[in-house]
């Protein structure tokens, strides 16, 4: 096969300048860089702005998740006590909670049955007098159909929150996914494309936007701007002044350690090798799956550029179940597969509305809005596609991708009657 990228040896194995770095911040010794004001030797700066120029944005405001990020972006978007906002059911959980963090209703969108993204004209059916936001999430790797879900927004007025946890580099017609909507969340847990263990980042080119996300992110620090707060800081002796005002609003502590930082920002060099490398082997699974006719993987349509979080694909038969293959394709020497994840709210924290044990935010004074029921036949086509979803993971090295693919061709040939 010729499709590996030549640059790349072992994805999962750190370089020099990732060692280098968390180094320099070791050296530098402790002290207090968690502090908004400070940031020696200044990763979280550096790797703000380092990212910030490589997605052509204004701002790009680091946080110590990719959970965090949209809880500080729905703030900043002003989505509070009796406001509803629309989301996916197919994503990772953080998605929807974020939502229930600021006592806000989530409001499910069904999905496309060929992307698995969320479907806009769900969207469209979904908005009411109450809708606020919209988080779209690029599942797997790819950016959901944002020029319609941006038009929907114009018209109602809604701020959009791209949600790229996984889609490092995706494309949406030219444009880098977390940069069309009014801001974009991205995380460096361990299973994503850049990672430093846990981590996340949030882009925008809104100077009020990305103020109100870094107050999300520290505790409302008075002395926090749109810029990084290492660049913007007040004198000591303002700061030092027992009567200085330090908290303007309501804020989280989010912080991201320097450490992390600066692991973040030696994976962000290579992030288009890192980028290439999973979409080298979904290439590879693609190659596989050839042109079987009871395996469908998402569908990528033109214009679109998937950066292959995982490699997502649909048992399109009812003769094989996902159970059958899942053990089929271990016993033949793959690594056991994740199904989707269920849809969220059908997950006990929905359907019991295990959430401040008080009735919110269905059944919040504040709430004006028709109280949602989360459960069975809420959204048919993710409730019919969901279960039958394979995720294939995309960061192996070679050898052990090598071996998920003749684990797949002989799981294939098996179910074909070729074996
Ligand atoms: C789509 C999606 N959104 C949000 C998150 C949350 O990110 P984090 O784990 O960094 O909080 C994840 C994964 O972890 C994710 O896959």
């Amino acid at each position: 096969m010729t499709w590996w990228p030549e640059t790349a040896a072992d994805i999962n194995t750190p370089r020099a300048n990732e060692y280098k770095y968390v180094t320099e911040v070791l050296d530098y010794g402790w002290h207090n860089t968690s502090s908004p004001n400070t940031s020696s030797p200044g990763f979280n700066m550096r790797l703000e702005q380092a990212f910030a120029k490589k997605f052509g944005v204004n701002y790009a405001i680091t946080h110590n998740s990719g959970t965090g990020t949209m809880h500080s972006c729905l703030m900043a978007a002003g989505v509070g006590p009796g406001d509803e906002v629309i989301i996916p059911p197919l994503t990772a959980a953080a998605t929807a909670l974020v939502v229930i963090y600021q006592n806000a209703v989530p409001v499910f969108a069904d999905i496309d049955p060929h992307t698995f993204n969320i479907d806009p004209e769900s969207i469209r059916e979904r908005i009411t007098p109450y809708t606020k936001a919209i988080i779209p999430v690029a599942l797997y790797g790819q950016s959901p159909d944002m020029e319609a879900i941006m038009a929907i927004a114009e018209e109602h007025n809604l701020v959009v929150i791209e949600d790229c946890a996984e889609a490092f580099l995706a494309q949406y017609k030219g444009k880098l996914a977390g940069t069309i909507g009014h801001m974009g969340s991205f995380s460096f847990q361990g299973s994503k494309h850049m990672t430093c263990g846990d981590g996340g980042i949030v882009i925008t080119d809104d100077p009020d936007y990305s103020r109100k996300v870094r107050y999300g992110m520290c505790f409302g620090f008075s002395t926090l701007e749109a810029e990084s707060a290492a660049t913007t800081a007040p004198p000591r002796e303002v700061r030092q002044d027992p009567g200085f005002a330090r908290h303007l609003t309501l804020g989280w502590n989010y912080r991201l350690p320097e450490l992390c930082a600066a692991a973040a920002l030696g994976q962000l060099e290579r992030l288009d090798d890192l980028v290439s490398w999973r979409q080298a082997v979904a290439a590879g699974y693609a190659e596989v799956i050839g042109d079987c006719d009871w395996l469908r993987p998402q569908e990528v349509p033109e214009g679109y550029v998937n950066s292959y979080w995982c490699y997502t694909v649909l048992i399109d038969t009812d003769e094989i179940t996902w159970h059958q293959f899942r053990d089929r394709y271990v016993e033949f020497g793959g690594d056991p597969i994740y199904g989707a994840w269920r849809p969220i709210y059908l997950e006990p924290v929905f359907t019991e509305e295990r959430f401040y044990g008080r009735g919110c935010p269905n059944h919040c004074p504040l709430y004006k809005g028709t109280p949602q029921k989360y459960g069975k036949g809420l959204c048919p086509v993710t409730e019919r596609i969901q279960p039958r979803l394979l995720q294939f993971r995309t960061n192996w090295d070679q050898q052990r991708a090598q071996q998920q693919f003749e684990a797949l061709g002989k799981t294939i040939a098996y179910f074909e009657g070729n074996s």
